[in-house]
């Protein structure tokens, strides 16, 4: 029998990209002849019933807005059994068919936790961590690391006029690539990233190399999950004679109008993911590889955990970083 309906949801942190991905699934379910229903604030809005029948006017003029106009949410209601057999029997009451769940792993988590519960579920990777297992990017990585790049920038102007040095502290949790990858493309000196064991005496001589050899700024990118900038600011600032100050990007990273690639990796998550769905694969995440699109169950996706950096992009940063 002909599928009739599909959901889609943003869910976790949320990232720029996802208006294109929520735009696709709904321009590429209609042109399908599928129902799209757009599901409120996440998981939330599945538990308190909170969504509406998308058309193509839901999502005209939303694929250069950062954020998600569906809203997000962290929803603790779906770690435990009740909260996941209320959002699967109200999707069953609803006529649903298949869900998208746009988000990163605790929303694929949840994905997972309804596909046991007899929902197709097709997951599309959304996090500026780049931290999920099997897609070489994820959703909302590519803005993030530009809108980096264009704060660093401007702090490097700032920072040669005064013969200072910055530390930098970029999101991504427990993962460093979103540091390691903006130090590349911002040329920063010093990378901290939690993977990695490092030594503040080591860097505070070599910024002091730097320094003496004639460097008017320096750049310590450090991802937020390899301390904290300020705290490592404080035991660098006696040591190396002369100033250094402090800039916590924050959630500004996760905002603002998407990149071309955001927008256009949304349109093949998201058409990927509502042709998977009616081709009748359920209970995989969709992902970008060097081979193309490709589909992971999600159970190997949460038992695989964090995605490891890149180790090209690992070294690329140690070589450029003298
Ligand atoms: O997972 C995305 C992320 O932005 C992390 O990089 C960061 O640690 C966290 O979310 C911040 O969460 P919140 O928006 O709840 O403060």
């Amino acid at each position: 029998m002909k599928m009739k309906r599909i959901a889609v949801l943003t869910s976790g942190g949320d990232c720029s990209g996802m208006n294109a991905a929520i735009r696709a699934v709904v321009r590429a379910g209609l042109s399908a002849g599928l129902e799209v229903v757009g599901v409120q604030k996440g998981y939330h809005g599945l538990i308190d019933r909170h969504y509406e029948i998308m058309s193509t006017r839901s999502v005209s003029n939303v694929l250069q807005r950062g954020g998600t106009f569906l809203q997000s949410a962290r929803c603790k209601e779906m770690y435990d059994e009740p909260g996941q057999r209320l959002a699967a029997d109200n999707l069953k009451g609803l006529g649903v068919e298949g869900l998208i769940v746009i988000g990163g792993d605790g929303s694929l988590r949840g994905g997972l936790a309804l596909a046991r519960r007899g929902i197709p579920v097709i997951g599309i990777p959304a996090s500026i961590d780049n931290d999920i297992p099997f897609t070489d990017m994820s959703l909302g990585v590519d803005t993030a690391l530009n809108n980096i790049m264009y704060a660093v920038d401007c702090l490097k102007d700032t920072a040669s006029s005064h013969d200072r040095a910055f530390v930098v502290e970029t999101m991504g949790r427990n993962c460093g690539y979103l540091a390691v990858a903006a130090a590349i493309a911002t040329g920063a000196e010093v990378t901290l990233i939690p993977e990695e064991p490092f030594d503040i005496g080591a860097i505070c001589k070599d910024l002091r190399r730097r320094f003496d050899e004639g460097r008017s700024n320096s750049i310590l990118m450090v991802a937020e999950g390899a301390g904290n900038a300020q705290q490592i600011a404080d035991q660098i600032k006696d040591r190396i004679g002369f100033e250094i100050r402090v800039m916590i990007l924050g959630h500004y990273q996760r905002g603002g109008s998407p990149s071309a690639f955001d927008r256009i990796l949304g349109a093949r998550f998201g058409v990927g993911a509502v042709e998977a769905l009616m081709r009748g694969e359920q209970g995989k995440m969709i992902g970008l590889t060097r081979s193309g699109l490709q589909f992971t169950e999600l159970e190997k996706v949460i038992e695989t955990g964090k995605r490891p950096i890149d180790e090209i992009v690992l070294k690329l940063s140690k070589v450029l970083g003298i």
